[in-house]
């Protein structure tokens, strides 16, 4: 079930499993991951505003949250302001090249239980998932759907006995409305994602950065005067192009929708289909969600140097496989850098094996974006464990079972407050007038 796992694998009974210890690489890390998640935590004050108020309202004592996220030093920062809000944390990373190993040791260290490493195989991958289920959570905090498709799917007794989850991604929502669509999703999920202070920031600003830092300390490349192609225009391709635009290339995009087609057009850039663009490209960019977006077809047509970066969630969109096949030989020639060369020559870089070149090959969001996502995070964690689940004997709660439901527009509210103040920027009010005049229609 999971998808950067092995499909098809034996199930996990419904049994009550013993909790494990944390697994992490080097426990002997922890010191280095310490600072990372000092120098991360010195830069999230909104989240420890947030967290400040959680641990006063007292909601969280007692209960389990299992996460699935990117194991690096912000998502360190939320996992402990949960723990010492009193709730237990059972955490592992959502891709098996994000986790950082430090800070997965330093985390284990100050308290949570943290199942993961760095390259962990698709097997521990799926162990580790099982890990954090085995801790019982009552809530569930997911980046890609990856925990919650295994939980319904294999362990569905289980399910039933949770409160309400968060997910943080498009592609993760895109799978849980199917699953809520197919009548299987057992309780409320809030889509922490669609939040205007999430989607807006994260999505757009955070990605069009990170994804550009990975590929920077990937290839150490100029972007000045080359040809950048975005595939996907969405808000994290809408970022991606614009900072490649900032950095002086030339943009094409790729999209499917003709509405975000025109967008992309009147912010400057050039729109063609993939297959005629990819001869153009030194840099192409994934941004689409989906998969097989760089298929063979695109993959012999590019040029000799074309560095090829995915930012989509999982690493389904350039076809690995069907470079492979065209290559005639293959080398790592710096970390996150693979080279492919064609039977003509020609050489094509593959960065961080086609898995989220941000994470992979960088830190992920700058930290103030995640400050805010994290803290609309722990917002909406302390709704969903406010739910008693049908089988705790509750009978529902604030939110419907099985359904993806919005983030409270008070959530949203506080968050941009919050932000807003730590910015040092203020805002205005409507006069009394004005209030009026907005809800009157003579
Ligand atoms: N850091 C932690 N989670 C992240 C995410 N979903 N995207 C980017 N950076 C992150």
């Amino acid at each position: 079930m999971a998808r950067n796992g092995f499909p098809g694998e034996g199930g996990v009974a419904d049994g009550p499993e013993a909790v494990a210890a944390s697994t992490v690489r080097d426990a002997g890390l922890a010191p280095a991951g310490r600072l990372k998640v000092e120098w991360a935590e010195a830069h999230m004050p909104v989240l420890a505003r947030v967290a400040g108020g959680i641990a006063q309202r007292g909601r969280m004592r007692g209960v389990t949250v299992g996460i699935c996220l990117h194991l690096e030093a912000k998502t360190a920062c939320l996992a402990l302001a949960l723990h010492r809000a009193g709730a237990r944390v059972a955490i592992t990373g959502s891709n098996p090249l994000s986790t950082q190993d430090d800070v997965a040791a330093a985390l284990a260290a100050a308290g949570p239980r943290v199942y993961a490493w760095h390259g962990c195989s698709p097997q521990e991958y799926r162990s580790f998932l099982n890990a954090v289920l085995d801790s019982r959570p009552d809530v569930i905090l997911d980046d890609g759907a990856d925990l919650l498709a295994l939980l319904h799917a294999e362990r569905p007794a289980q399910a039933a006995r949770v409160r309400g989850a968060t997910e943080e991604t498009t592609t993760g929502l895109h799978r849980l409305r199917a699953m809520a669509a197919e009548g299987v999703l057992r309780f409320p999920v809030i889509a922490v994602n669609d939040a205007r202070m999430k989607y807006l920031f994260d999505n757009r600003y955070g990605t069009g950065q990170s994804a550009w830092e990975g590929i920077l300390r990937a290839t150490n490349r100029l972007v000045a005067g080359a040809t950048v192609l975005v595939c996907g225009y969405g808000w994290c391709g809408k970022g991606v192009a614009r900072r490649a635009q900032g950095l002086g290339a030339r943009v094409l995009v790729a999209e499917v929708d003709p509405v975000a087609a025109n967008e992309a057009v009147l912010d400057g850039c050039r729109v063609r289909p993939a297959l005629e663009a990819v001869g153009e490209a030194d840099f192409i960019v994934t941004c689409t969600g989906n998969r097989g977006v760089l298929r063979r077809e695109h993959l012999e047509r590019c040029r000799d140097g074309v560095v090829l970066a995915n930012a989509g969630h999982f690493n389904v969109e350039i076809d690995v496989e069907g470079l492979r096949a065209l290559a005639e030989s293959e080398r790592t020639v710096r970390p996150a850098v693979t080279e492919f060369r064609l039977r003509d020559g020609r050489r094509l870089h593959l960065l961080a094996e086609g898995r989220l070149v941000n994470l992979a090959a960088a830190d992920g969001h700058p930290i103030e974006i995640m400050d805010i996502s994290f803290a609309i995070q722990a917002l909406c964690l302390e709704r969903a464990a406010g739910r008693v689940a049908e089988t705790a004997g509750g009978g529902g709660g604030p939110e419907p079972a099985g359904r993806v439901v919005p983030v409270p527009e008070e959530v949203d509210l506080e968050v941009a407050r919050l932000r807003l103040e730590a910015a040092g920027a203020a805002i205005d009010a409507l006069t009394p007038e004005q209030g009026t005049y907005m809800r009157s229609w003579r």
